[in-house]
């Protein structure tokens, strides 16, 4: 089936919602706990906040991205992907949401969300591109690697003073870390990796 990227519209918020909730949970089940697995879907991946962030909102919010196809014997279309970015910086933007249907990885359908928003960001005068990927996500961090983002840095992958018990994960070990990956976009390809400075 031909899978179309585009930018997201009202009649998808449902579909990103889906996909987002699934997406996550597939990728971080046993990685992080389930309490903050939930509450992030709770406050991020919610049907309400969704229909907010469909209009883009630059520099700070360049809207959702989709991947649909035609929906299978229903009318309209189904989402098998989202993502979304943001320019952070005088010439640097993040990637901040990408996932997928959790039965539609490895069909290019991740690279393709990633050019779109690689595009947006390039459009805004970006020249390098950020992402945090979750220690020990191997679903993520193959794939950015693949794609020439660079490790430059970790940092807790959030914050929860007031239940720090929690905090451990499952196994035992610290907090999970993010990792911070970092490529340059567009001609001006420079091999300098900036610290990060968020
Ligand atoms: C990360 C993700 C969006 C990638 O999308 P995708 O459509 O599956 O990836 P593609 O088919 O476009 O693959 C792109 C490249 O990454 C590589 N790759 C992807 N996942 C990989 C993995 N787990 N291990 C090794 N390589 C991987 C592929 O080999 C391919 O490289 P190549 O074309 O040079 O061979 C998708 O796998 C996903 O939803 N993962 C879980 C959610 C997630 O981690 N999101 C990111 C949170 S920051």
């Amino acid at each position: 089936m031909t899978v179309e990227i585009r930018r997201s519209r009202a009649a998808d918020v449902g579909g990103i919602a889906d996909v987002c909730t699934r997406g996550y949970r597939a990728t971080y089940r046993g990685l992080l706990p389930d309490e903050h697995i939930e509450r992030t879907i709770r406050d991020f991946y919610g049907e309400d906040r969704i229909a907010g962030e469909i209009d883009p909102a630059p520099p700070h919010w360049l809207g959702y991205v989709v991947a649909v196809e035609p929906g299978a014997g229903v009318p309209g279309e189904r989402v098998v992907g989202a993502a979304g970015g943001a320019v952070t910086g005088d010439a640097t933007g993040e990637l901040y949401v990408l996932y997928l249907d959790p039965d539609r990885r490895g069909e290019g359908i991740g690279t393709r969300l990633l050019d779109h928003v690689t595009g947006q960001l390039l459009e805004h005068g970006a020249t390098g591109m950020w992402v945090s990927v979750t220690e020990g996500n191997e679903l993520g961090l193959p794939f950015y690697r693949a794609r020439g983002f660079i490790e430059a840095g970790r940092r807790p992958a959030y914050t929860e003073p007031d239940t720090e018990p929690d905090m451990q994960s499952h196994n035992g070990s610290d907090v999970p870390h993010s990792v911070r990956m970092y490529r340059p976009i567009g001609r001006s390809r420079s091999s300098m990796i900036p610290e990060c400075n968020d």
